[in-house]
């Protein structure tokens, strides 16, 4: 059956015209293109470990939210760092600060700030208290595009990734950004990191042509069928190297113009699901777009909290059964994903928030084939769905 793809846009074909476009970012950061965001949020944290210079033998921390994509853990990991996990505020997909601050101590070199759907974190609070602790901000910005940085240089460096799924689709790669004032002490760590060329032949066009088609509806509804890939699993990937790639002049220029150009259904979607906060759901994105004036640039999924977990997945369910691919995303706070918890090592402690919102997130389709009747169907499922019948 065909399926509206839960999350990704299409792979672009390179701009001929103006290939050197500046970037959004680049006054205030350079650029260095990665082999994936993973790899790009490893070389961050291993210029924050350099650049803390902590004693010999004391492992340097990084600090990170408790729900989240268990490739920032394999990041940290890599560089023989201990991913030290910050519980969220109640219902926000966002740290609790005092939680964080009391998550300091004197091996901490970082804070990964991590956007989550396209709705950033709050960079300008958290940039306060790593400048007045000597360490990093390092914004990941992998699910949001573009960074908060480029708005305002607060990070000390930023991630972007041209994964699958991500608000700009070069089916791989990534981006560290790093502020210019860390420009030089960059340029001598990463000038023997080893180098591979994204070059655009005739296996990458063929590529591009059916990872494109398997975004159509019928392409996923096809490719859902077949059990083994294991589509949308969360698992965790230990990350072994770090990479620098060259892209190929005109590919991130194109990302970054149709990532500008799409169309969001953020607030068709605030706007038809506004009658689920009387029934115990919780709009999260729409209260961030409230408090910011605007919606939130690209987002990358639409989320929202069912009241439980029961509710949520009969949710899903019944949306996918209409050809809406709904689903919970990563299922599951970071030290219940499968890996992880042996990942983290000794460090451990209770995250119920994270837990929580785990338990009730499910998240809508919010790309560019989303149609106003994709929202209004999905508003008519979870009206049925939460109707309190009548006495
Ligand atoms: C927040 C976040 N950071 C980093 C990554 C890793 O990016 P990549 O898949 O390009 O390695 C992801 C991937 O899903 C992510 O969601």
């Amino acid at each position: 059956m065909a399926m509206l793809r839960p999350v990704g846009s299409r792979v672009p074909r390179p701009d001929e015209a103006d290939p050197h476009q500046p970037l959004p970012w680049q006054d205030d950061y350079q650029t260095w293109c990665m082999g994936s965001g993973t790899e790009a949020l490893s070389a961050a944290v291993s210029l924050a470990t350099l650049c803390a210079g902590r004693q010999q033998g004391v492992t340097p921390e990084v600090i990170l939210p408790a729900y989240g994509c268990p490739d920032l853990v394999a990041a940290v990991v890599a560089q023989g760092a201990i991913p030290v996990l910050v519980d969220l505020l109640p219902d926000r997909p966002v740290m609790d600060i005092d939680r964080l601050t009391e998550a300091l101590s004197e091996a901490t070199v970082a804070v990964i700030a991590a956007g989550f759907l396209g709705v950033p974190e709050r960079l300008s609070a958290l940039a306060g208290v790593c400048k007045s602790h000597g360490i990093w901000l390092i914004e990941d910005s992998a699910q949001c595009f573009p960074p908060d940085c480029a708005r305002e240089p607060m990070a000390d460096c930023a991630v972007l990734s041209f994964g699958r799924g991500k608000p700009i689709n070069l089916m791989g790669g990534g981006a560290l950004l790093v502020r210019k004032d860390h420009g030089d002490f960059a340029t001598r760590v990463f000038a023997d990191l080893p180098e591979v060329t994204v070059t655009l032949d005739g296996h990458w066009k063929l590529k591009r042509y059916i990872f494109n088609f398997l975004l159509s509806r019928l392409g996923y509804g096809l490719l859902r069928r077949v059990p083994f890939l294991g589509l949308g699993s969360t698992v965790y990937k230990p990350l072994d190297s770090v990479r620098r790639i060259q892209l190929p002049g005109g590919l991130l220029a194109a990302g970054i113009r149709t990532a500008s150009l799409r169309p969001s259904v953020a607030k068709q979607y605030d706007q038809a699901l506004a009658f689920l906060v009387s029934r115990g759901w919780v709009l999260f994105m729409r209260s961030h777009a409230q408090q910011n004036g605007s919606i939130v640039p690209v987002t990358l999924r639409y989320g929202l909290l069912a009241p439980d977990q029961g509710t949520r997945d009969t949710a899903a369910s019944m949306l996918n059964s209409r050809g809406i691919g709904a689903n919970a995303f990563y299922e599951k706070a970071l030290p219940d994903v499968a890996g992880v918890g042996e990942a983290l090592g000794t460090i451990s402690g209770s995250y119920p928030n994270a837990v929580f919102f785990a338990d009730r997130l499910v998240t809508l389709p919010s790309h560019e084939d989303v149609a106003y009747g994709d929202v209004t169907l999905v508003a008519s499922v979870l009206d049925k769905l939460t109707q309190v019948p009548e006495e």
